[in-house]
């Protein structure tokens, strides 16, 4: 029997109930570029109930003419001109600016028109914040004081927020933005989007470890000699020097993406399959990781910054970067988890901007066989392909055909583009926005696991900045695979990268 015609196993039931969508943010670039092609995906789908209608808010003027005329612009041109009449129709706009104290009562009136829509249960309503984290404080607060973020009096109607990271840029900065958020909403209500948490592969690493005996077994220290994980861009910082000169690496990848599909492939097995039992073991493996150590941290960490090459500008180049920054745009790191089932196993993590090519994996390698016929240890290893070419290999070691005995790695590949177009894999947002939808929080990211984070990389942050030379910056030829000294890391330790 092919893949493509595997039968399904296990379905979790998709119902989704009659929702408002509010949108800040948009007329901004993520909506056009993910929010509204992912929200077509759940309509073409029929996953989002017929009632539902879509709110967009923000500062630009538009009728509603127009701003279906902005939606529109953002969906594929295979769409069919019924299936975007319909999905046009469930949106409306009302134009929102801060300092316009009349804005949210405005926003409040809109909804209760909606409210009066027949539909088979009362709307819930999600308020999406796809704008910069400085303006959260403000639309929230508002949002509170408009009495639009209460639950009681809607019946079992629900008023949720979606926020984007970055959650703070420090331990402290999240503690403050935390504590803001706890007063105006119960943790309940928060949803905090990590959108790699929504990518195909990444949701398949639980089904992956814990619905398989041949691999559970076999994922721990008696097995797996070390971990990489690897995020590498191939695009640079594009139009984001305002945002990027804050930010750096470290905050933008590491403390948030990686660290997610580290807890995902390390944790212990839940107890059961639920949003409560699945963040407490995440949680449990991120506070398990060993605090680095920032007196010696140049021998587990690398920090490096693109520079020109082959026509391509070092980030220093860049529009709107300072000529003199010393902001990392890669990293390298080992790090170890003082666990039980990962005792001696070091995890190395990396990630860069400007690198050969665009490629996310997760790597298991294996140890040797303890005794082995043929003179020769080649380790076996398990490549989750996160992106692109979604999938996985496993490479084992066989005989290579021919009439002598030579031994070579076969890999088993799978890719979830040969499932076909029946099995098409969601967008990521598409992912997330349902299960916001369908009030699951599995797939998101809560407080204190964020708080876990910060504890961890902001002795980094604080080192980098109050000590450099104890992990200085490395230049890297941009369309390179990042510095050397990265490569270094793994070879002091008689191991290797898998090539970008
Ligand atoms: C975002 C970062 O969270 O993730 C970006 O802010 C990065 O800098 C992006 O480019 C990568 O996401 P993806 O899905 O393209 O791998």
């Amino acid at each position: 029997m092919t893949a493509k015609h595997a039968p399904v196993r296990f379905c979790l039931e998709v119902s989704p109930a009659p929702c408002v969508l509010v949108l800040f943010g948009a007329t901004g670039d993520l909506a056009r570029r993910k929010l509204f092609p992912s929200l077509f995906q759940l309509h073409t789908r029929d996953l989002l109930h017929a009632t539902s209608r879509i709110v967009g808010c923000g500062r630009t003027r538009h009728d509603q003419e127009s701003f279906r005329a902005l939606v529109a612009e953002a969906l594929p041109p295979s769409a069919s001109a019924a299936e975007r009449d319909t999905f046009l129709a469930r949106f409306s706009y009302v134009r929102t600016d801060e300092t316009d104290p009349d804005t949210f009562a405005h926003l409040g009136q809109h909804l209760a028109e909606l409210d009066r829509i027949e539909t088979p249960a009362p709307f819930n309503h999600l308020f999406y914040l796809a704008i910069p984290p400085s303006t959260y404080q403000s639309i929230f607060a508002r949002l509170t004081a408009a009495g639009l973020l209460e639950e009681s009096g809607h019946n079992s109607a629900w008023r949720h927020v979606l926020l984007e990271k970055p959650f703070g840029t420090d331990s402290a900065t999240a503690a403050e933005l935390d504590a803001f958020l706890q007063q105006h909403a119960r943790e309940e209500q928060i949803f905090r989007i990590d959108h790699y948490l929504g990518k195909e592969t990444v949701q398949n690493i639980l089904i992956m470890r814990f619905a398989n005996i041949l691999l559970e077994p076999v994922w721990n220290h008696t097995y797996i000699d070390h971990v990489q994980i690897t995020v590498a861009e191939a695009l640079g910082i594009e139009h984001r020097a305002g945002f990027y000169e804050q930010s750096g690496l470290l905050r933008d990848m590491f403390q948030n993406h990686l660290l997610e599909m580290l807890a995902l492939v390390a944790m212990e097995p839940p107890a059961e399959y639920s949003a409560d039992a699945i963040h407490r073991e995440k949680l449990a493996l991120i506070r398990a990781i060993r605090p680095f150590p920032c007196d010696t941290l140049g021998d587990v960490m690398v920090r490096g910054q693109y520079a020109a090459a082959d026509n391509m500008a070092g980030y220093r180049e860049e529009p709107g970067v300072d000529p003199s920054s010393t902001i990392e745009t890669f990293a390298a790191t080992k790090l170890w988890i003082d666990t039980p089932r990962w005792q001696g196993v070091p995890f190395y993590l990396r990630s860069g901007k400007r690198l050969t090519k665009r490629t996310s994996t997760i790597t298991l390698v294996f140890k040797c066989s303890p005794h082995t016929l043929f003179g020769t240890c080649e380790p076996d290893s398990l490549v989750l392909n996160v992106q692109p070419d979604e999938g996985m290999i496993l490479n084992l070691q066989a005989k290579r055909p021919g009439p002598k005995l030579c031994m070579g790695e076969l890999p088993l590949a799978f890719k979830y583009a040969d499932l076909g177009d029946e099995l098409d894999a969601p967008d990521a947002y598409a992912r997330l926005l349902l299960d916001a939808m369908l009030h699951d929080h599995t797939l998101f990211v809560r407080n204190e696991t964020i708080a876990a984070a910060w504890q961890l990389f902001t002795p980094v942050l604080e080192t980098w900045r109050d000590h450099p030379d104890r992990c200085p910056l490395h230049p890297y030829a941009a369309g390179s695979d990042g510095p050397a000294a990265a490569a270094d890391l793994l070879a002091r330790d008689g191991r290797a990268w898998r090539p970008v």
